[in-house]
């Protein structure tokens, strides 16, 4: 057990709940090794909190629990049926995500429930060898399990000094499944897809493209789904009534969405075309709902000022396909592009084509990825809802 000791003062916020704490936070580490369970304390030698210690990383310490804790399955467990009974008002949805790192109390830790399949990813090297345990837990906890798969193969900072990892943990994983999220089928690949298999996260954002749809009375008229995946916009949009355009730049994702259209009868309505989209011409305006979806394209604090000017480009490329009066749905995955800069971008925009821009709703990312108000990074994905129009 590694005994910490905080800077005076940096021990406020680990005692209200933020997780962390940075290397140059800490100004005493006691202990062998470099890896393991850690007791903080503050620079008055109170005792604050157990958490996981990472002599690599540049958060060495992350808070578990205020209170001392054995890890083994019973404490998985625990975590597990608390992570369950927050998700209540999801339960009669069977995928979802069980638990999002931190805001589920267990930093570096992502299980995420496909129907009777679950996938864990594992980022910090202290849980690799509590693998096992968690797994006992999960069948504890859930019956019917098919199987359970690792894909811990993400890009990790080398400094966090973790393997990349991915493969079949328990049970059986089918190389590919349908699932089903708001009344559409999606056949998705937890072996070989994109982070966990399906970007659970949006899916609020994708009821609500739907609602707007209707509201707007965009029957028949056409969207386009930019950054598709595997179309789910594009399937929210034509189940509505519009006529869709998916566009993203893997292959294999475009395979899937042209699948997924014809699973849920929607190949008529729904195209979907392999490119990538900032190079993306020759299109008409003719677009009356257009979502962006980029990946993450900021990954710390430095980068915010390439990322707002990417945003601004996203923009300008949108609109050149919007037929106004229409909608924009501009989303962003990265926390360092909040809704500010999402807004400042939207509005450099519109002042290249002489357009106003109001703001319908604010989306953020579904509740079974915890927002924790102690955990402001935890809020990292943010939609914009738009209504285009000219002066
Ligand atoms: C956040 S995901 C989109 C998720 C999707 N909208 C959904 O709800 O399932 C981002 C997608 O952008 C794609 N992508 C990344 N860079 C791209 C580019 N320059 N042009 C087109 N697609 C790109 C990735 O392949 C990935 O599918």
């Amino acid at each position: 057990m590694f005994v910490i000791k905080a800077k005076r003062g940096k021990e406020r916020k680990v005692k209200n709940l933020y997780p962390n704490l940075f290397r140059d936070e800490i100004v005493d580490i006691i202990g062998e090794g470099d890896l393991g369970l850690a007791n903080l304390f503050s620079s008055e030698d109170e005792f604050i909190g157990v958490g996981i210690f990472n002599r690599a990383s540049n958060k060495p310490f992350r808070l578990l629990s205020k209170t001392p804790v054995e890890i083994n399955q019973n404490y998985f467990t625990h975590l597990f049926k608390k992570a369950l009974k927050r998700r209540a008002f999801l339960l009669n949805s069977s995928c979802f995500r069980l638990i999002n790192a931190e805001s589920d109390f267990l930093p570096g830790v992502i299980i995420d429930k496909y129907d009777n399949v679950f996938v864990f990813q594992i980022r910090h090297p202290f849980w690799v060898d509590y693998k096992s345990a968690m797994l006992d837990s999960l069948y504890e906890v859930f019956d019917h399990i098919q199987g359970v798969y690792e894909r811990s193969d993400f890009e990790a900072s080398p400094e966090e000094s973790l393997q990349r990892h991915s493969g079949l943990l328990r049970g059986e994983v089918p190389d590919e499944q349908i699932i089903v999220e708001n009344g559409i089928q999606y056949k998705i690949s937890i072996p070989k897809g994109q982070k966990t298999g399906f970007f659970m996260d949006q899916r609020d954002n994708r009821l609500f493209a739907g609602e707007l749809v209707e509201r707007y009375q965009l029957q028949g008229m056409k969207g386009l789904d930019l950054f598709s995946f595997t179309g789910s916009f594009s399937f929210v949009m034509a189940k509505s009534g519009m006529d869709t355009l998916g566009v993203d730049k893997s292959s294999v994702d475009i395979d899937l969405a042209r699948e997924n259209a014809t699973i849920n009868h929607l190949e008529d309505q729904c195209q979907f075309i392999c490119e990538d989209v900032f190079a993306l011409s020759g299109l008409k305006r003719e677009y009356k709902m257009i979502i962006l979806d980029p990946p993450s394209l900021v990954k710390d604090k430095r980068e915010r000022h390439f990322g707002k000017r990417k945003f601004t480009e996203l923009v300008k490329k949108g609109l050149e396909f919007l037929d106004t009066p229409g909608i924009m749905g501009l989303c962003s995955c990265a926390y360092h592009i909040g809704i500010g800069e999402l807004e400042e971008s939207v509005r450099r925009g519109c002042e290249e084509y002489g357009y106003s821009g109001t703001i319908i709703d604010i989306g953020i990312q579904a509740s079974d990825h915890p927002w924790m108000v102690q955990i402001p990074e935890s809020l990292y994905l943010k939609c914009l809802w738009v209504y285009i129009d000219k002066l």
